[in-house]
Formats: structure tokens, sequence, C-alpha cells
């Protein structure tokens, strides 16, 4: 980890800074996220993938309504490829904790696909004051996005009122990362219309207490 921040992630930093989200394009190059899909596309074919929940733990539950992405998590030093993301996101943690001292602690991700009519409807990623995930990240993984393939993230900044225009709607193109505060921006993803790859994460406080340590993963 170098000692000067990476010129990306001081525009991620001020990007949250001015207003609660970023979007990064070619935060990542075409060849590092060559790495990542073939470890998705991979996890596809040994068919390690899950339908995705929503809420935590006991709350868990598949709603196909709401969500309708397989996910995998990341795991450290598991193979090259979860260990490289894991390693640069630490690097985006530690450039955003020096420039607003957010105090984020841990970092979990998951690799998502949402097939041909995925969706994800608008939410929050973060209850308010919950102090669970504070800064969301979306890498996307998509090669050859065009407009009408539909997927995109919806960026809202004005609350969860139905009916609100959006701030900024982000194509999912290949290595366009987006970062954005978890508990103040709600976002949806739009009925993807081919199949659509990403990398969800979240950087968290450290929440572990006495009587409930936060797991490592
Ligand atoms: C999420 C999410 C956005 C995206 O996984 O919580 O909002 O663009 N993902 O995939
Ligand atoms: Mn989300």
């Amino acid at each position: 980890m170098s000692d000067l921040p990476n010129d990306k992630n001081t525009a991620i930093t001020n990007g949250l800074y001015d207003k609660g989200w970023s979007c990064c394009e070619n935060y990542l190059t075409s060849e590092e996220c060559m790495l990542l899909i073939d470890r998705l596309e991979r996890l596809q074919e040994e068919q390690r993938l899950e339908a995705a929940g929503i809420g935590r733990k006991d709350e868990h539950q598949v709603n196909k309504d709401i969500r309708r992405d397989k996910i995998h998590w990341l795991y450290r030093d598991k193979c090259p490829a979860d260990t490289f993301y894991l390693m640069k996101m630490e690097a985006l943690r530690h450039d955003i904790n020096r420039g607003l001292f957010l105090g984020l602690f841990e970092y979990e991700a998951h690799y998502a696909l949402y097939p041909p009519g995925g969706f994800y409807k608008k939410h929050y990623d973060s209850l308010k004051g919950s102090k669970n995930r504070i800064v969301s990240t979306v890498l996307y993984l998509n090669p050859e996005w065009r407009p009408g393939d539909g997927g995109e993230l919806a960026i809202y900044t004005d609350g969860h009122a139905d009916g609100d225009e959006p701030e900024k709607i982000v194509q999912p193109k290949l290595g366009t990362l987006v970062t954005f505060l978890s508990e103040d921006i709600p976002h949806e993803v739009l009925p993807a219309h081919k199949e659509r790859k990403s990398i969800a994460g979240w950087f968290r406080c450290n929440s572990s207490s006495a009587d409930r340590v936060d797991p490592l993963r």
C-alpha cells in the first residue's frame, strides 16, 4: 500500500464528501476485470451461486419480487481473484478513512449475477443509525453493455418516495466502480435485458461487542 492516496480514490473520497456518491469509470483495467469475470464464470459453471436474500442473519429471506440476483461471497486468500479485489478495496478503505475519518473497519463483498429480467427494487443498503454498512461499492463486469440493455443503477438523493427522479443513471460497464453512503443513498437496479455481472461490497464499522462479535470473512 503506497503512502500517497491514489488519484481515483481521492476522487471517490471527494464525491462521497460532496454529494454522497461517486461514479468512477475504468477503476480497474480490462485485464484486472477479466480475472474477476473468469472467477465469476467458474462459480456459475460449478453452480456455486446462490439466490440472494434481504435482511441479515435470522431475518434473512429470499424474495424474488425485490431482487433476482445470484451471489457468492469473496474470501481472503481463497483464490487470486478474490485476494486481488479485496486488496484493492483495502487500499480504498485506507484512503477514504484518511480523507473522511469514517472509521471504516471491515469490508465484505459478493459477486452478483443478474439473469435476463433480473432487477433489485429501490432500497437502502443500511438502516439509518444502525452503523452497520457505512459505504457501499459496486464494480461492474460487463464488457459489452449498450444503451437498451437495461440493468442500469439508478441513484437517488432525495429520499425514498416513489416517483422521485434519479440523480444519476449508471451503465454497468466493465471497470466502472460506484461508491455511495449506505445509509443515505436509495438506489435500484433497473431490469436487465441480458445477464449482468458485478461485485457488490460494503465497508463497515467495527460493531463487535462483548455479546456479539462481527464475523470476519
Ligand atoms: C446491492 C445493489 C447495485 C448494483 O447489491 O445492494 O444495490 O448496481 N447493487 O448491482
Ligand atoms: Mn444496494
